[in-house]
């Protein structure tokens, strides 16, 4: 990839982003023009399993351009409520709207398709397919190709398959993983598959990127190279949120955090005022030490 020395594109100036790379891997993607404006509507969500109420009435805004904690010891529902907006769970009551359109009832793919990319707290790629193959199924997703012509390979069916390698082999990079694009991803590092599962999910074209607890199991100098990775992807225009159990590592990275304990919000502000929340401190307190500092 060569250096760009344009400076007055849509992503010059922004550290570690190869110009080039983020206008590849994003082509299409109108950049937020009204960053701070709210994109992401929780209202009132529930999701009850069973005598279980495992989200209790909880609602919060993500706005445009931000990146958003989602915290809480184990069990507090944080899975569940990333659950409830994408599709996976049918909430109990309650709406998710993006942009004001309701999301809660439209299946997985719509949700996906509206603008709303996930990654999962149990890593899924498709193992038996490359780095890249996995990347590149994203993409697929959007395009309008018929399969007769895929079968025929007609002209805008090639230029797709280009287009799409291009993107994906952007992606890769963008994530820091393009030197392993031809390993089948079950024989990548974890960490280089937690990078894949991020490059995946952008690969839908998303508004907001959910991550669900994206560093765990990761060093600290992993986990630290990964919020430098969540601020990157951030700056390069998408919004972000973010799940973490560990309260130190969402602190220098998100802008603002809502935390949940058994099922209720009980917190929702910046992560100076956060740390020292009363309520926040007894939540985490019985929890390991260094979950909290
Ligand atoms: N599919 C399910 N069926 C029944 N109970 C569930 C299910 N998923 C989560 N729970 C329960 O809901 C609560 C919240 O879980 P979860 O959202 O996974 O918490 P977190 O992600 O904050 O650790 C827990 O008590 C958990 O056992
Ligand atoms: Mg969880």
């Amino acid at each position: 990839m060569t250096e760009s020395t344009e400076e007055t594109g849509r992503h010059a100036g922004i550290p570690g982003v190869d110009a080039d790379v983020a206008e590849a891997a994003a082509a299409e993607r109108d950049i937020a023009v009204k960053v701070g404006d709210d994109l992401i509507e929780v209202k009132n969500l529930t999701v009850k399993f069973g005598g279980l109420l495992a989200l209790d009435n909880v609602s919060f805004t993500i706005k445009r351009g931000e990146i958003l904690g989602l915290i809480g010891p184990n069990g507090a529902g944080k899975t569940t409520c990333f659950n409830a907006m994408t599709g996976v769970y049918k909430p109990t009551s309650g709406q998710v709207l993006l942009e004001g359109r309701v999301l809660n009832g439209l299946k997985q793919h719509k949700i996906t398709r509206a603008g709303l990319a996930r990654t999962f707290q149990n890593i899924r790629l498709f193992g038996e397919m490359t780095a890249l193959e996995n990347v590149v199924v994203g993409l697929d997703a959007r395009h309008k190709t018929s399969v007769v012509g895929a079968l025929l390979r007609l002209p805008r069916h090639v230029r797709e398959e280009k287009s799409s390698i291009e993107r994906g082999m952007a992606l890769l990079e963008f994530v820091g993983i393009a030197d392993q694009a031809a390993t089948l991803s079950r024989h990548l590092p974890y960490g280089s598959q937690r990078r894949l599962e991020i490059a995946r999910a952008l690969a839908t074209d998303p508004k907001v990127l959910c991550l669900d607890e994206p560093a765990a199991g990761f060093n600290p100098a992993e986990k630290e190279e990964l919020m430098q990775l969540i601020r990157t992807v951030r700056d390069d225009g998408y919004t972000v949120l973010l799940i973490e159990h560990d309260m130190k590592l969402v602190m220098g990275v998100t802008d603002r955090i809502v935390v949940l304990e058994f099922g209720k919000k009980i917190a929702d502000d910046v992560p100076s005022v956060i740390r020292e929340d009363p309520k926040v401190v007894s939540a985490y307190l019985g929890e390991p030490e260094d979950d909290f500092a």
